[in-house]
Formats: structure tokens, sequence, C-alpha cells
């Protein structure tokens, strides 16, 4: 039962005002003392004509407790109510109990396909932090919405095409050496793509010959083609190094190349319908009643763009997958193109542009000079992420850790308290990324949670052989197993906001706060102790494994892993 519902339930019976009413003015007091849930009675005022604390006092009279709710008390205009711990806590484990991998799931989203692009890294260059941020939260976000029953597909919209491929290609054709690149191929092509910029200043007759190459491959020849898809194949190894790492899987890497023969139906289309003007000698869609710079849909030289392929790319997938959302993680300095290319799709008459959304995020900083790497300038993800499992690794030898498998924790520790770091707060906030406080075991970390898991796993396998099953719950209502508890029933509407928002923080800082109640409850309450009676000793352990099952789960949301011994 509902415990919400049926304080809601309770008060439409008495007042006889909109359910709706009720439900969206009822609220979680300030502090836990107050109670579970106030009702506000200031709405009421002026229908009533009394004042709110008079209201309240009628009201908490009139609304008799009964055995779910222990107390109702009235202070200054609110009602609060105080639920009945036993009823509430046995109630919530029991549930948890039926189906742990399903708590917090909800069929919001059936028969809906929300597409989730994020990561989308570009062939031949480094893929860089900014593309591991968007990874972070593109891949929690798929993980969240399938939590709350959408059909998700996990695109990865990879820059594989536009002119810059007729410039490595004729570097290539100049400089390139196969053995050479096949040993470190993204900082090889990088580097004589870097040298093409370089000559080109003094040799301008270059960028003619990479535009010569860039046609080629428009044109699909046989050479040019086969040099883009080396290119394209050998940089898709050193990603998906990096997706292994994280744990992390696509259902399309369809990259802005598959968009290269979709474009002239749109440049059609919205030549079609008059959208098209010219603009020094450029085709573009002229945005200006919104005070943005037009859209460019056509080069001068008749070139598409990457707003093209985007646009091409939004028809392509609505025709796929009928989508209720397609959301974009890409960081906020591409806002406005993506604002241009959603208001072009609209002018163009596309109903279903409105499910398309921009989900932005901010800048990383890297902790300077501290970050090794093997590249010199650049910083590779893939360095960060070892730096990281090293670090972690030399934390869990020093501290003399109980792990079974220092090498596999410390992978999932160490990359645990990466993702962590970049859904820590609002994904449109700057990171500073701080070993100190990536890695702080007792801080707000992955670590700190993880450990949390691991000391659960450790007290349940100590136990076993325990039923723990059916307990009785009389016994354990303290304020911290109270507190736990609340904890635990408060994961549906943290997942719940988190896809409302796009916001994967609110997992994150539901995941923290569940396990700094558990960190109390078990500081405060012993388990296993031999002073401590069976009914209590079982109580406490179902605690214990509903708890961890939910540090499980949502971690998992955030792409986080956990260890069994740490
Ligand atoms: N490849 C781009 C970059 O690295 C990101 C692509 C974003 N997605 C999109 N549909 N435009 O900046």
């Amino acid at each position: 039962m509902d415990f919400k519902e049926h304080i809601i339930e309770k008060i439409v019976k008495l007042t006889e005002l909109e359910r709706e009413t009720v439900e969206n003015s009822i609220e979680v007091p300030p502090e836990e003392k107050m109670g579970d849930l106030a009702f506000p009675c200031f709405p009421l005022a002026k229908v009533m004509r009394k004042a709110p604390p008079v209201i309240a006092q009628e009201l908490a009279e009139r609304l008799s407790d009964d055995d779910m709710i222990d107390k109702v008390q009235p202070v200054g205009g609110y009602v609060n109510f105080f639920f009945n711990r036993e009823k509430f806590i046995s109630e919530t484990v029991k549930e948890i109990e039926k189906a742990p991998e399903k708590w917090g799931m909800s069929n919001e989203g059936e028969g809906k396909t929300v597409l989730c692009e994020y990561s989308s890294p570009n062939i031949a260059k480094p893929f860089h932090i900014g593309h591991l941020f968007s990874t972070a939260v593109g891949n929690s976000l798929a993980r969240i919405y399938k939590h709350l029953g959408y059909k998700v597909h996990s695109l990865n919209h990879l820059g594989d095409w536009g002119t810059q491929f007729g410039k490595l290609i004729s570097a290539y054709k100049r400089w390139g050496d196969r053995e050479v690149i096949e040993k470190d191929p993204i900082n090889e092509l990088l580097k004589i793509y870097v040298k093409f910029h370089d000559e080109a200043e003094t040799h301008p007759e270059l960028e003619d010959e990479a535009r010569g190459y860039f046609k080629k491959l428009e044109d699909g020849d046989e050479e040019t083609t086969a040099l883009w898809k080396y290119f394209r194949d050998i940089s898709l190894v050193e990603f998906k190094r990096v997706y292994d790492m994280l744990g992390v899987e696509f259902d399309s890497y369809n990259g802005e190349a598959f968009y290269s023969d979709k474009m002239d139906e749109v440049v059609n289309i919205l030549r079609d319908k008059g959208l098209l003007t010219e603009s020094d000698g450029a085709q573009v869609v002229d945005l200006c009643e919104l005070n943005i710079p037009p859209c460019i849909i056509l080069k001068s030289d008749g070139a598409t763009i990457y707003a093209t392929r985007d646009i091409a790319a939004a028809l392509y997938r609505h025709r796929t997958y009928d989508f209720y959302k397609n959301i974009y993680v890409v960081g906020i300095p591409q806002a406005l193109h993506f604002k241009q290319i959603f208001t072009v799709m609209k002018k163009a008459g596309w109903e279903w542009a409105d499910g398309c959304e921009h989900v932005g995020f901010g800048l990383v900083k890297l902790p300077g000079k501290n970050m090794s790497t093997r590249h010199g300038d650049v910083v590779f993800l893939e360095d960060v992420l070892n730096e990281s499992i090293e670090k972690t690794k030399e934390i869990i030898i020093s501290n003399g850790s109980a792990v079974d498998d220092a090498d596999d924790a410390a992978k999932k520790i160490g990359i645990g308290a990466i993702l962590y770091t970049f859904l820590k707060n609002g994904r449109e906030k700057d990171i500073v990324f701080s070993w100190e406080s990536m890695l702080d075991f007792d801080g707000e970390s992955a670590p700190y949670c993880q450990y949390g898991y691991a000391r659960g796993r450790s007290i349940l396998r100590r136990a076993e052989g325990i039923d723990f099953k059916n307990a009785d719950f009389s016994k354990t209502v303290s304020d911290e197993e109270y507190s736990l508890v609340k904890q635990l029933s408060g994961f549906a509407d943290a997942v719940k906001t988190a896809a409302d928002k796009n916001e994967p923080f609110y997992i994150n800082r539901y995941v923290t706060n569940l396990t700094k109640a558990f960190n109390k409850f078990y500081n405060t309450n012993p388990i296993l102790k031999d002073d401590v009676d069976e009914e209590t000793k079982k109580a406490r352990l179902a605690l214990v494994s509903v708890t961890t099952e939910v540090i499980k789960s949502a971690l998992y949301l955030l792409g986080i892993e956990t260890v069994e011994s740490m």
C-alpha cells in the first residue's frame, strides 16, 4: 500500500478538494522530525475564509490516525503526517524483496521509443574528455529510460564525413606509413593531419587537392573510399577499446557518412517548401525571426555540411524508429546548432521535431600537469582511465583491502570514480577533475558507494545460512533504520526525476544519500553481534540485503559496477 496515496485519499475525502490539487500540494517536510509528509493549508484559506493554522488544527483533529498513520499534527499552516514505522518498513522491504531488480521501475515508457545519441567522436581524431562526458551522461540516460520501460536505442553519430577527410587522404598519400599508423593509429593520423595544415599555409594548392579528394569520396571513387574506410575502421578499434573499458554499448554506429546519400531529399523538401534563400552564394534557411543566424544547408560550392547531415539524420530516425524522444547528448557549445536545425525542421512542418532535444553539458578541466600522457599536448582518454585504475590499485594495496582480484577491483572502482565525477552535479556545470576527491573513499565518490555495497555483501556472507525472509520488523524502528527505508522507498522518484530532466545526477545524489543512510544504520545498529536477538538480526539482515540490491541497481543506472569486497 502506498502511504502517500493513502494520505491523499484521506484528505480528498475530508476536504472535497480536487485529487490533483491535493496531490500537487502535498510535500516532504524539510526536516525528518517534522514528519513524513505535510499538507499546506494555505490554498484553503480563501475558500474557507479562515486562517491556515486554524484550518490545519481542524483538519488534524478530523484526520484521525489509523494503522498506517501514527500521528497527525498541526504545525502553523501545515498538517504533518507521521507514518507507522513498522508498517512502512515491513511493507517496503517486502515489496523490494519480491523483485529487487525491478525496484524503481515503472511502465511509463511502455510502447514508447527513446533515441539516445551520445559519445559521437570524430574519426581519426582523439576521443577527448568532452566525448567521455557525453558518453557518461548518455549511457546513464539510456539505462534510466530503460528502467522506466521505454524502448531505448543508443546511437553513436560518428563524425566520419566532411571536407577534413579530403585533407586526411591528401596527407596520407604524401606522408602516410601504414606500419607506423597501425602502431598508434589516432595519434599518427592526427600528426599527418596537423602536418597538412602546416604545409598548406605555405602551399595553398594543397587545399585544392584536398577538396578534389573529398569530391572523389563523395562520388564513391574506389581508392579514396577504401582509404576512408580504413581510417574509420582503425579509429573504431581504438574507440571500442574505451567503450569496452566503460562497459558501454551502442545499437548503431551510423555516423555522418551514413546520411551522405540522404541529403538531396532534405534539400529538395526545404526548397519545395520555399524555405531556402541565397546568401553569399550559399543556400540557407533564414531564422531572423528568432534572432539567430541562418542555418546553412548548402555551401557556396554546393557541398552539404554538418547541419544538413543532422537534419537528414533526424528525418531518417523519425522514419526508422518513430521516436517519442530523440535526445542529443552533446556539449553546450553546440546549443545554437541544435536550435537552428530543430527550428528548420519545425518550419518544414515536421511536428515530430518537438520530440528532439539537445541535452547539453559543461566543460571539463583536467588537473593540469598532473595528468600523465603519452601524447604530448593532447590528453588521451584511455590514459586518463588507465591512470585512474593505477591510482586505485595503489590505494587498494596500501589500504590492505580484502579484494580477491585487485586488478578487477581497481578497474571497476577506478572507472566508476571517473563516471561518478561526471554525473555528480547538474550536467551544465563545468567540472574540475581532482584525483583526491574522485578517489576519496570517505567522501562523495563512487568508491564510497561501492564500499558501502561491499560492506553489505560481506555482512551477508558472514550471515550465510540465516533465513531472513519474512522478517518481523516490530523492533527495527530506530531513526537510522527508518531513514534507511525511507531512502529505499525514494528510488522510483529519483529515476523519474532524472528522466524528466535528463539529469543523471539525481540518481547520483540518490545513491550517495542511500549509502550514507546505510553507513549510519550499520554503524549504530549491531547486526551479527551475539547479543542481538534472532528477530532483530533477521530484520536487520533483510535491510542489508535489500539495500545492497538497490545500491547496485542505482549504480548500474550511472554505468558504475560494484565489487563484492574491497
Ligand atoms: N562529432 C561531433 C563532435 O565531436 C559531435 C556530434 C554530435 N551529434 C550530432 N548529431 N551533431 O563535436
